[in-house]
């Protein structure tokens, strides 16, 4: 890609930074007869693994070699998650546990990147407690990688790169190294404006913006024509993509329309925005994968209202009916957060009844985590950690059942799936993606790159809640 006009940040003036970078990376490598090493590890969610993807890029733009270890590793990022608790705790953890590699290789730059410490209040944490971090940066520095470390590397001292508006313009054309050859993230957009009650997305990622069609249908040709077979389209709200004129429909359109033999799968749809001609899209075009995450979040209208879903359970329900009706096979995915505050045993009953009702193959769900700085971090909880917990434990039995119920169907059927792996994998088998984005393990005697990137057909022998099985037909 070479127009890369109208973007957020210049990079020829990253390259200015790029450079003098790439010769100091040159020098130590000389004086310790090796490659510099980088190693990212990921937290969250695919937009964070899309980014940290674009971080390696430019790493190894710069003269870093990937690599798996963090032991002999020069330059650790941790790209954090902000979204819930849990997730802050892993990568504050895992952060403290980088001492001991600081204090044995005083060369080693420690970098934490992304939705974590885009908040104040966990760049002062970091601040404060993690002295030997070099270097703190927000999402919105992504393409920034260069000047980040010629400051570190130069200057030689700790910086923290957090902006208060994180909304920056987007910026095309940033180095990008990819974890999977036949698999692929392109995200279409970036930020949120929903602002729904219990969520920090719109204050660490910030105000939604398009990347503009041309980038993208240019990148997915790039990466059917270089052998990818699945390209996941990445946004936060993908069903409000573009403008008036050229919205998320068109562009899907346009995508199918490049030739080649690939699926394109899409996350995360908001209730409020899927329109009907993006159900008989989905519906009536091979190259669209049979699969829609739908993020409910609660069955309970008032819930929904306090969460500023600005839809109603009926509604939602109602809709999920239709995507089922409209698309044969699809398969139903979603989001569910239980105990948010206010939420009594009656608001869990409907969303545990909507859950009996719709039969998604699977769901997602999360006890609520209050974000600081959010409305519903504000709001009065007055159910306790055990009812919380004891919620959450019914609604993943009643799920179990029903994904066990669902995938025991497809014993006996013949599935066609993509070959994902080329490794046996710890259970000794191999495994493909259904369109349904269904696991199916299956064994295979002979050279696993034969089918490795092609669709294969399996007949299922056996069923868990979670995965298929079965046996390579041909
Ligand atoms: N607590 C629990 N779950 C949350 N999610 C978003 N914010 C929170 C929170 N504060 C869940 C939602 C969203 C998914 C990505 O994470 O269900 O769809
Ligand atoms: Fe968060 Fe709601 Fe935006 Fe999803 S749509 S990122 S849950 S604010």
């Amino acid at each position: 890609m070479n127009d890369i006009k109208n973007c957020g940040i210049s990079l020829s003036e990253q390259e200015k930074y790029a450079e003098k970078v790439r010769s100091l990376i040159k020098e130590k490598q000389e004086k310790s007869g090796r490659k510099l090493l980088c190693y990212i590890t990921t937290f969250g969610c695919q937009q964070n693994e899309a980014d940290s993807e674009r971080l390696m890029g430019q790493a190894v733009s710069l003269g870093y070699e990937k690599t798996d270890d963090p032991e002999s590793a020069d330059l650790i990022i941790y790209n954090t998650c902000a979204v819930r608790e849990h997730a802050e705790l892993r990568a504050l953890s895992r952060t403290g546990a980088l001492k001991h590699l600081k204090e044995k290789n005083k060369d080693l730059i420690i970098g934490l990147w992304g939705c974590m410490v885009t908040q104040n209040h966990r760049m002062n944490d970091v601040k404060m407690s993690y002295p030997y971090v070099d270097f703190v940066a927000g999402t919105n520095m992504l393409p920034r990688l260069a000047e980040i470390l010629c400051d570190v590397m130069v200057n030689d001292r700790r910086r923290y790169y957090v902006t208060e508006d994180v909304t920056s313009e987007i910026t095309e054309g940033v180095p990008v190294l990819r974890e999977n050859d036949i698999k692929a993230y392109v995200s279409i957009m970036y930020g949120c404006n929903n602002f729904c009650t219990y969520c920090v997305v719109p204050y660490v990622r910030g105000r939604e913006r398009s990347r503009k069609k041309e980038f993208i249908i240019e990148e997915v040709k790039e990466l059917v024509n270089s052998g990818y077979r699945e390209i996941t389209l990445l946004g936060q709200n993908v069903n409000s993509y573009g403008d008036k004129e050229y919205g998320f429909v068109d562009l899907l359109k346009d995508l199918c329309a490049i030739n080649g033999d690939f699926t394109l799968r899409f996350m995360t749809s908001h209730p409020k925005d899927a329109s009907d001609e993006l159900i008989d899209l989905i519906a009536e075009n091979k190259k669209l994968a049979k699969q829609f995450h739908l993020p409910m979040q609660s069955g309970s209208t008032e819930i929904l209202r306090r969460m500023n879903r600005k839809y109603t359970a009926e509604k939602y329900i109602a809709l999920a009916e239709k995507i089922k009706e409209k698309i044969p096979g699809v398969s139903l995915t979603t989001d569910i957060i239980v105990g948010f505050p206010g939420e009594t045993e009656e608001d869990f009953l409907e969303t545990y009844k909507a859950v009996e009702k719709l039969r998604f193959d699977s769901i997602f769900s999360f006890i609520y985590s209050p974000r600081k700085g959010t409305p519903a971090a504000q709001m009065e909880d007055p159910a306790t950690k055990e009812e919380k917990t004891d919620r959450m434990s019914r609604l993943i039995a009643l799920q179990t059942e029903i994904s066990a119920e669902i995938n025991k169907c497809f014993v006996g059927k013949t599935v066609s799936a993509l070959c994902d792996t080329r490794k046996r994998l710890e259970n000794g088998l191999y495994a493909a993606k259904t369109t349904g984005n269904k696991t199916v393990f299956f064994d295979f005697n002979g050279d696993i790159n034969s089918v490795y990137g092609k669709n294969i057909d399996i007949k299922i022998t056996r069923s868990t809640a979670a995965q298929l099985y079965g046996e390579y037909e041909k």
